[in-house]
């Protein structure tokens, strides 16, 4: 029975480009999930799209003296161009300022509100006086209160590291305008109440931590121990998604608060612009339906408590002191069944830095490199356990020793000499060797051995696995000798080929959801037609008042399921190009030269 799979990716903020951080951290394991889902023929359904709200847009803006929208289209734009460059097949990547995601959000805040889980309260604010508003944390420093550092931030001190109250801060000041004068003022706002959701929480956390990452589980269980106290969900801002009470005009919703429903708003409008607007109901009212969030550790608490409180809201299952008030959908709304945090991949040995710029930004690098060799050496270094390290001799020794050396070349020996050799066809040999079935069996066997690491969100480890039967079939190749045994013994040789024709039909569908550039060029060479996965494009839908631009995924799997593959003797065959460019070994100083050097943002060419 095929199951329905929901991967949800978290949404980038549209402040500066995408950088192979992101890409490590949810983009690429995402995008390897539903590409594995969609060929093992279950319903893959995967959104995200810009963040197009919260202070890193709004700073961003100040630092250029643009509106914040500028900023968030731009980004939104090079995201959509981006992303399709290396890959990632989003059914739906739109963003956070289109009018369906306002109408979700305000529409959750509005149900929120009637079950009784949001209250208000008195906050007490940094105000500018030169601005005339309140300062969003991140627009104040000064000296931290903990451990004296004299330029922490409002809201975190980059010291210390511990979460600072802005309000506390010692002699602080207006980061853009240093004559400013900073009182405290006081500012009503709306908390979701999380306490009251503690022991659904506890319940929700046990229930899935035999198949949640332990560090995972461990982080939310902390941080429930710790204290569930309520949390603003409004601020005195402009940029955001209007609260939708009277009164309420100057103040905006908390952008994480709004960020996260995305992941059914985006769904909401994925099933409209398809032309089904129930459809969306197939996995978040469908109880067997599975939801996967792919992020960054450093959402974690977003993705494992504070969304799951707002979903529990709407459906009515929290501790309130009124009876059971009842769902406020149809159904309930299905939580996640997993949140496969990756942790942080540094670069050349140290962290990611936007100002320093110590990054590896991705419209750069796709016009150097192949999508499939990034996609390659970021996935064989995922960070699923620990941090990871970018370095580019790592880049350039696992394309051109393991890329390149194992596959590449595998692929193309093999494809141009059984084109050369064989009248352009898969040979046609009687039978097969016991060491050529044998062959034919491990590399089938991959399916059940790489698809249930897959399944269980081991990637890098499901890549290890894949590429040790490529070794294999190489070590397979060096014994059996087609080459030379053609000259003495021509049907030996076209039992050899046939066989290894077989395991790269093979092995190409367990390497696909990683290389699925690659995957279809080789589909091609072997002689079949059509396409493995779907096309992406990107398209403008029109809303009532203002279109959007957005990716999407079209089609569903044509060919290619995961399942072991009986590549018809004498189909004609392609000649075969070079899959795998080598890469030059000048390209590991070339490209640490570049790190912490200023960057022009060039034009993204697709
Ligand atoms: N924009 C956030 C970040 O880049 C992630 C938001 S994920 C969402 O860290 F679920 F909240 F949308
Ligand atoms: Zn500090």
């Amino acid at each position: 029975m095929p199951k329905h799979i929901h991967v949800s990716v978290a949404w980038p903020y549209a402040n500066g480009d995408l950088h192979v951080g992101h890409l490590a951290g949810a983009y690429l394991p995402a995008d390897i999930f539903a590409r594995y889902h969609r060929l093992a023929g279950n319903h893959v359904l995967m959104v995200s799209g810009s963040d197009s709200h919260g202070t890193p847009i709004s700073v961003e803006a100040d630092k250029r003296g643009i509106p914040a929208r500028q900023v968030f289209e731009h980004y939104h734009e090079r995201f959509l161009l981006a992303q399709k460059k290396i890959g990632i097949s989003y059914d739906l990547f739109t963003h956070t300022d289109t009018e369906n995601h306002h109408r979700v959000s305000q529409d959750f805040f509005l149900k929120l509100l009637e079950t009784g889980c949001l209250y208000k309260e008195t906050q007490d604010l940094m105000y500018s006086e030169l601005e005339k508003r309140f300062l969003p944390d991140r627009y104040v420093e000064g000296e931290c209160y903990i451990c004296h550092y004299a330029n922490a931030r409002g809201d975190q001190c980059d010291n210390c590291g511990n979460l600072l109250d802005a309000t506390k801060l010692i002699n602080p000041r207006n980061r853009a305008n240093p004559d400013d004068k900073l009182i405290v003022r006081t500012s009503e706002h709306f908390f979701l109440d999380l306490g009251r959701f503690e022991p659904q929480l506890i319940e929700y956390l046990d229930k899935h931590a035999d198949h949640w990452r332990p560090q995972v589980t461990r982080f939310s269980r902390n941080f429930v121990a710790d204290g569930l106290h309520g949390r603003p969900i409004t601020r005195d801002i402009d940029w955001g998604i209007d609260v939708p009470l009277e009164g309420w005009e100057a103040k905006k919703l908390y952008v994480w608060f709004e960020a996260v429903i995305g992941y059914f708003a985006a769904s909401v409008e994925w099933a409209k612009n398809i032309g089904k607007p129930d459809a969306w109901k197939d996995w978040w009212y469908n109880p067997d339906a599975q939801i996967y969030n792919f992020i960054g550790k450093d959402n974690i608490p977003f993705h494992t408590i504070i969304w799951q409180a707002e979903l529990m809201g709407v459906n009515g299952i929290y501790n309130g002191d009124e009876d059971n008030i009842g769902v406020r959908y149809d159904a309930p709304l299905q939580l996640p069944y997993d949140v496969p945090a990756n942790e942080f991949m540094n670069i050349e040995g140290d962290k990611f830095s936007k100002s320093r710029n110590w990054a590896i930004w991705l419209p750069d690098i796709l016009e150097r490199y192949q999508p499939d060799a990034i996609r390659y050496y970021v996935a064989a270094t995922f960070p699923e356990t620990a941090d990871a390290d970018f370095a580019w001799d790592g880049f350039f020794n696992r394309v051109n020793g393991e890329l390149l050396a194992a596959w590449g070349n595998l692929v193309n020996r093999m494809l141009s000499f059984a084109y050369k050799r064989f009248e352009g066809k898969v040979p046609s040999p009687e039978s097969l060797t016991p060491e050529d079935e044998a062959m034919i069996a491990k590399a089938e066997a991959g399916f059940e051995e790489v698809g249930g690491l897959l399944e269980a969100v081991r990637l890098r480890e499901a890549l290890v696995t894949a590429m040790g039967l490529v070794r294999e079939a190489n070590g397979y190749l060096d014994r059996r000798e087609p080459w030379k045994r053609i000259k003495g013994d021509p049907e030996d040789a076209a039992k050899s080929v046939y066989a290894i024709l077989r395991v790269i039909d093979n092995l190409n569908v367990l390497l696909a959801p990683y290389l699925p550039f690659m995957a279809q060029q080789v589909h091609e060479y072997l002689g079949y037609d059509g396409t493995i996965f779907g096309e992406q494009r990107i398209v403008e839908y029109r809303e009532a008042t203002r279109p959007h631009k957005a990716l999407i995924y079209d089609g569903t799997n044509a060919i290619g399921r995961w399942q072991k593959r009986a590549l018809p003797q004498g189909q004609a065959l392609r000649e075969p190009k070079a899959l795998v460019v080598k890469l030059e070994p000048e390209v590991i100083d070339r490209e640490r030269g570049l790190l912490g050097q200023p960057r022009d943002e060039r034009e993204i060419v697709v």
